[in-house]
């Protein structure tokens, strides 16, 4: 969703500020906004739509400045206009700011400042924070954002330029990231370390409720209460070819095919290839908390949830224990069971990429407050799910930057195998020559993938040839259905197709009265023991006139007129990682032949920091 950059130094902030907005283009935005500190006031630049828009405004206006502030807006209150997009300001233009987040009580704080005779230029809940600053100020910006802060409800990363100090950056955080980078005699602010890459690897993670004063030589934070706190920087391991296309046309394209290293990364982390053993310092579960395990319960949202659901098949079959998939915004709202307010024995898991989902960390808040155990997996060290786990497993994705999520999806699976695993293990499930066949299985996956992006060309003609086709439904059944919505999502999101995911028994109940010969059925087959009824499930909708597909095992007895991305010499629990690189292919492909957007599709924002 909305970026913020700002910048302190003794050289100009322009640059900076137009790159990083750039390097969080793909959190998606409608319109972007800069505003440097000058001798005679604020500069600005506003522009609605792209940041190539902006970049010709500053162009057409150079700005100077050493100080300046940056943001990408993706509109919530207010439709994209240049009055809603930010930085907004107080009446008198004394203090400039940018804001990423939801000021809940906005509605009631603006009538206040309105009955004080304030006027606004804008429908955000932004302004009021800038207008609340200035009717407020007293001393200087960090005593009256102590005062201010205290009024506000909901989330925020605020980044704020005050003329009176015309060197520093005054930056605030509760419940949305913020970062803080070291530079050479200068300071980056940016709402994602994507922005910061090509300058500095140092960064600050300012914790939820700091304050930070950033000038050109420093940062100091502050608690609400005002004190210094300490904080100490870490270096992001993440270099800047990991967030560049690197020849490729699209991210999405790059970020499939660069799956083979990224699950080679996370299970060198994870599993000692010498002996093939699970490295203990990496994993949840000391063995007699493993013994003691009674339910697990999964929240995450979008393809986050799809992980989610495959890790409850593969931890229920392995390991044994009882284990629910939830969305993550239906998690947060539902009754608390009795058996919740006792949770012995059951843990909860957060399972999110950017480990900003506003959904997400809720849950994990409400599992807290249950007193449960919280687990997380994160894509992003030090996001704020990360941070308020208990415990952290890492996906070694490195950023992902399209929208769709590729491969971090394959990485997160990959974590629910190696816990699976573990957990069976630990519990007895599995003796130890069973776990390391299995993980000498999850080694073979990265020579796998490959060899699927070889044939990539194959899925690309297919795309293709089915160009016209505009109701795509996947079928399949146990993980199976999970890899259909997996699938389904992907291709609606990057090619705005309908398509939708079906358990396969499901659709004689209803959904095969829309089976006609327009429609493409595919079907995921690849789980040994239920692949005869799939099968006969594709006979079924191919008797009715559907274009077929079949993503896994090759049937013994082909199924005239449809096509097959075969998937061999892989057991249940590693096909389905398989067949979802097909189906990522898939939808790239298809997007391509509709001309889409697809890095950045219509409506749709990398991180859903809002509810
Ligand atoms: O960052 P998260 O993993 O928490 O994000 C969850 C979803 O918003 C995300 O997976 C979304 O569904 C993607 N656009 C899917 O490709």
């Amino acid at each position: 969703m909305c970026g913020i950059v700002g910048f302190t130094g003794k050289t100009s902030c322009c640059e900076f500020l137009l790159k990083g907005l750039s390097a969080l283009e793909y959190r998606g935005y409608d319109s972007a906004g800069i505003a440097a500190v000058q001798a005679d006031g604020f500069a600005v630049r506003k522009a609605v739509g792209r940041i190539d828009q902006l970049r010709e405004e500053v162009e057409k206006n150079p700005i100077s400045g050493v100080c300046g502030i940056g943001h990408t807006r993706w509109a919530t209150h207010g439709k994209p206009s240049l009055e809603n997009c930010h930085p907004h300001f107080d009446i008198d233009r004394r203090i400039a700011l940018v804001h990423n987040g939801i000021i809940e009580n906005y509605a009631e704080l603006k009538a206040q400042l309105m009955e004080k005779g304030v006027s606004f230029v804008s429908e955000t809940d932004t302004e009021v924070v800038a207008q609340l600053l200035a009717v407020h100020y007293e001393n200087d910006m960090k005593t009256t954002l102590l005062k201010v802060l205290g009024m506000l409800k909901g989330s925020f990363a605020l980044v704020i330029l005050d003329r009176c100090a015309p060197d520093t950056l005054y930056c605030a955080r509760s419940h949305s990231p913020l970062v803080i980078g070291v530079g050479q005699g200068c300071h980056y602010v940016a709402s994602d370390v994507c922005a910061l890459l090509e300058y500095t690897r140092n960064v600050y993670l300012p914790e939820d409720g700091d304050i930070a004063v950033v000038t050109p030589g420093s940062t100091v934070f502050y608690g609400l209460d005002g004190k210094e706190r300490k904080r100490v920087n870490v270096t992001i391991s993440w270099d800047t070819s990991a967030a560049q296309k690197n020849g490729f046309d699209h991210f999405m394209l790059k970020e499939i095919c660069e799956q083979p290293q990224v699950i080679a990364d996370t299970l060198a982390h994870y599993i000692d290839s010498a002996d093939y053993t699970i490295r203990r310092e990496h994993m949840p579960f000391t063995p007699e908390q493993a013994k003691q395990l009674k339910e697990l319960t999964i929240a995450a949202c979008g393809t986050a949830y799809h992980a989610g659901c495959m890790g409850k098949a593969l931890i229920e079959q392995f390991a044994g224990v009882r284990t629910d998939a939830c969305v993550a915004s239906e998690y947060r709202y539902q009754t608390v069971v009795e058996q919740e307010r006792n949770p012995e024995g059951h843990v909860f898991l957060a399972v999110s990429q950017s480990g900003e989902t506003a959904d997400t960390l809720a849950a994990l808040r409400k599992a807290k407050q249950l007193g449960m155990r919280a687990l997380a997996f994160s894509n992003v060290i030090g996001a704020s799910i990360a941070r308020e786990a208990d415990t952290v497993m890492y996906t070694l994705a490195g950023p992902e930057i399209a929208v769709a999520s590729t491969k971090a999806y394959l990485t997160q699976v990959l974590l629910f195998e190696i816990l699976a695993l573990d957990l069976a293990h630990l519990r007895g499930k599995i003796s130890d020559e069973e776990l390391k066949d299995a993980l000498k299985t999850l080694m073979s996956l990265p020579r796998q993938i490959q060899s699927i992006l070889n044939q990539r060309a194959i899925v690309e003609d297919f795309a293709r040839a089915n160009r016209a086709c505009h109701d795509i439904f996947f079928i399949g059944r146990l993980m199976d259905y999970t890899t259909s919505l997996e699938s389904a999502l992907k291709l609606k999101e990057v090619s705005y197709l309908h398509s939708e995911a079906y358990p396969a028994g499901e659709l004689k109940h209803g959904t095969i009265a829309l089976i006609d010969e327009r429609t493409l059925v595919a079907a995921i087959a690849t789980q040994p023991q239920i692949l005869e009824k799939t099968l006969s499930n594709m006979q079924e909708v191919k008797a009715r006139g559907a274009y077929l597909l079949l993503i896994g095992t090759p049937p013994q007895t082909p199924i005239e007129g449809c096509t097959v991305w075969p998937i061999e010499d892989a057991p249940w629990y590693t096909a389905p990682l398989l067949a979802t690189v097909y189906a990522q292919l898939f939808a790239y492909y298809t997007a391509r032949q509709h001309g889409c957007d697809i890095d950045k599709p219509r409506n749709l924002a990398k991180s859903v920091t809002v509810e």
